[in-house]
C-alpha cells in the first residue's frame, strides 16, 4: 500500500462522530482460463449464496449472491473515511490512501452512500494524467466515477430513495466538465439522486459497481447513432468496459440484426459468449478491408479514419477516443440514473450481463495495481474495486 496521507483534504464534516463501518456482505467468484487469480480468490473470498455463472465460454464469469447488508443508522456514519487520493497529476505514484478523510456532507438533493464497490475507467486515469486540467474540478482529487453501494442519509428534497436502498450510479453528471472532487473510491461518498438506481437484485455489488458509465456511454452512443431494430453495427474494441456492453445492448436492447465486433486472439471466444454474429482477430484481419460495411460502425478504440471505411454510405460512426474523420462524431457521457431504470428490466433477466475483469475484484489497498492494469489497455470488461474498508 501506498503512504498513509495525513492531511485532512478539506471536506465538510458529517454531524456524528462514529466510526462503525457496516461493509456489507458480499462475496464473488470470477473464474477464468485467462485468470490465474482464481485460486487466490476461492481462498479469499468468503462463498454465501447460490451462484450463478454469466457465459459457458472460455471467460467464465460467476457471481454469488449475497447476505443484503445491514443498514447503516445516520448515528453510526463516521466523520472521518478512507479514501484514496491525489494532491498532483501524474502516474499511479500520486495516488495515496488517507485514512483519516473527511466523510462529505450531502447537499439537499444528494444522498451519502456507504460504497461497497466501486469501478474504474480510462478517464479516471486520463484525469489524474491531468489531461482534463483545464475542466478538473480542484485538486485534491478522491477519483472515481462509479458505485454501488447503501444509502445512510437522505437530503431533504430526495424522494425516490430511502436509508437501506442499494443504489449504484456514475456519480459525476459530466465526466469531464467539473466531475465530483470526491470520487467512490472511498468509503462514503455524496451522489445526487437523479444520477442514481436501485441495484437489481440479481446482480451484486461487484457487478452492479461495473455498469453505470460504462452502459450509460454504450446506450447514449447507440441513441445518438440512431441505431434501431434490422441495423448493423461494428463494435471497434468489443472485449472492453464500453466495447462489451455496445454488443449486448445492441442484441438485446436496440434489436440489432447483426453484430460484428473485434478483439485480440484470445478473446475471440469471449466476443462469440457475448452473443456477437462476426468476430474480428484484429492481429489476422484489418476491419475496414472486409466487404461487407455495416449501419453503424462504433469506435471504442480510437481507429481514426479506419473506423469510417467500415460504414455503409449514409450510417453512423460513433467515437469515443481519438481523432474524429467525418461522417464520425465523437460525444462524452452524460451521467443519467433514468438510464439504469430503463436497463434494469435487461439486467433482472440476464438479457444484458456486467462482465467483471477476472483478474478483479482488487480489494481496497490493491487500487494502484487495479490502476496499472486498467494501464495496459487489456482489461476484459470492467476493473472493479471490492470491499471497500
Ligand atoms: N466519450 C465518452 O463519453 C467515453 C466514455 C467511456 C469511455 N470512453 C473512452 O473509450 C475508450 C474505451 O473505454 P473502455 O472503458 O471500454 O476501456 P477498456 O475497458 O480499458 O478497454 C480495454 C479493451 O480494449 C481492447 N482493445 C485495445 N486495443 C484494441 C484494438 N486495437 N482493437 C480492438 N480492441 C482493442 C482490449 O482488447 P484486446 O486486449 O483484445 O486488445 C481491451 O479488452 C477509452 O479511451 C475511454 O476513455 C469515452
Amino acid at each position: 500500500m501506498e503512504a498513509i496521507l495525513t492531511t485532512k483534504i478539506p471536506l465538510s464534516l458529517s454531524s456524528s462522530s462514529s466510526t462503525s463501518s457496516n461493509t456489507p456482505s458480499l462475496s464473488l467468484s470470477s473464474l477464468s482460463t485467462l485468470s490465474k487469480t482464481t485460486k487466490k480468490l476461492s481462498n479469499t473470498l468468503i462463498f454465501k449464496g447460490t451462484q450463478h455463472c454469466n457465459y459457458p465460454s472460455s471467460l467464465k464469469i460467476c457471481a454469488m449472491s449475497q447476505t443484503a447488508p445491514a443498514s447503516v443508522e445516520p448515528s453510526t456514519i463516521p466523520t472521518e473515511m478512507k479514501a484514496w487520493i491525489y494532491e498532483d497529476y501524474g502516474g499511479v505514484d500520486v495516488l495515496k490512501f488517507g485514512s483519516n478523510v473527511k466523510v462529505p456532507e450531502i447537499k439537499d438533493d444528494q444522498v451519502l452512500i456507504k460504497v461497497a464497490a466501486a469501478a474504474l475507467n480510462p478517464v479516471d486515469f486520463k484525469r489524474r494524467l491531468g489531461k482534463f486540467k483545464a475542466s478538473d474540478s480542484p485538486l485534491p482529487t478522491i477519483p472515481g466515477y462509479d458505485v454501488a453501494g447503501v444509502v445512510v442519509k437522505v437530503g431533504s428534497q430526495v424522494k425516490e430513495f430511502k436509508v437501506g436502498d442499494e443504489v449504484y450510479g456514475d456519480i459525476s453528471e459530466k465526466a469531464l466538465d467539473g466531475p465530483k472532487q470526491f470520487g467512490s473510491l472511498a468509503e462514503y461518498t455524496a451522489v445526487e439522486d437523479k444520477l442514481l438506481a436501485l441495484k437489481p437484485k440479481n446482480i451484486d455489488f461487484v457487478q452492479a459497481a461495473g455498469l453505470p458509465l460504462a452502459v450509460e456511454t454504450a446506450y447514449e452512443g447507440l441513441e445518438r447513432a440512431g441505431m434501431s431494430p434490422g441495423k448493423s453495427i461494428l463494435v471497434l474494441g468489443g472485449a472492453g468496459g464500453v466495447g462489451s456492453l455496445v454488443i449486448q445492448l445492441a442484441k438485446q436492447v436496440f434489436g440489432a440484426s447483426r453484430v460484428a465486433a473485434t478483439a485480440s486472439t484470445g478473446k475471440i471466444e469471449f466476443l462469440k459468449s457475448l452473443g456477437v454474429d462476426l468476430a474480428i482477430d484484429y492481429t489476422k484481419e484489418k476491419f475496414e478491408d472486409l466487404p461487407e460495411k455495416f449501419d453503424v460502425v462504433y469506435d471504442t478504440v480510437g481507429e481514426g479514419e479506419r473506423n469510417v471505411k467500415a460504414v455503409k454510405e449514409g450510417g453512423s460512426v460513433v467515437v469515443l477516443t481519438g481523432a474524429v474523420t467525418p461522417p464520425g462524431f465523437r460525444f462524452v457521457v452524460t451521467s443519467n440514473g433514468e438510464v439504469l431504470k430503463k436497463l434494469n428490466p435487461y439486467l433482472e433477466s440476464g438479457k444484458v450481463k456486467p462482465i467483471i475483469d477476472p483478474k478483479g475484484p482488487f480489494t481496497f489497498d490493491k487500487v494502484v495495481e487495479a490502476f496499472s492494469y486498467l494501464e495496459t489497455n487489456r482489461a476484459t470488461g470492467k476493473v472493479v474495486i471490492h470491499p471497500i474498508s
